[in-house]
């Protein structure tokens, strides 16, 4: 079983997470409903940058995640910038034993009057996309 998780405070990475979600075959959970989260062979995990770092929420959902409730994550999300938040997730998980692929899945997003209506249906498509080819290679 795999499983999405996000962290989303405009609601950009939101939206990426219900596209990644669809590709999965899954639902997408917001990360402060993930309490009761059972083994995923793929976690899929969202979030963005804000002041040039993931937000509090992500970074103690990461640093609670336990070995046993992901066998792999992959990363997803947006920002202003287009910049992933991968390096930042993979450097509280991968000392922990827990993989982080690193291929990901991120776009820019919204911000101000940067990027307006990003991400957009073409952003979501792909990620769709991404979602299933990543599922069905299995890593
Ligand atoms: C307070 C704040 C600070 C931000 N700082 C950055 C930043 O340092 N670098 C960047 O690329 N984007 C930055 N952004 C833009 C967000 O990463 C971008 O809008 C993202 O799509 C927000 O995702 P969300 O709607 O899921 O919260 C910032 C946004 C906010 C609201």
């Amino acid at each position: 079983m795999n499983a999405v998780i996000y962290v989303s405070k405009r609601g950009n990475t939101k939206k990426l997470a219900h596209a990644i979600a669809k590709g999965a075959g899954v639902k997408a959970q917001s990360a402060d409903h993930a309490a009761n989260l059972t083994r995923a062979e793929i976690l899929f995990v969202g979030g963005s940058i804000y002041a040039g770092r993931i937000s509090g929420v992500l970074h103690k959902f990461l640093q609670n995640l336990d070995q046993k409730q992901a066998a792999n994550v992959v990363v997803f999300g947006t920002s202003a910038s287009g910049k992933s938040i991968r390096d930042e997730v993979a450097s509280i998980l991968e000392p922990k034993g827990i993989p982080v692929a690193a291929e990901g899945f991120h776009c820019k997003g919204s911000f101000l009057c940067l990027n307006l209506g990003r991400p957009n249906a073409d952003d979501l498509a792909r990620a769709e996309d991404f979602a299933k080819r990543t599922c069905k290679s299995g890593l």
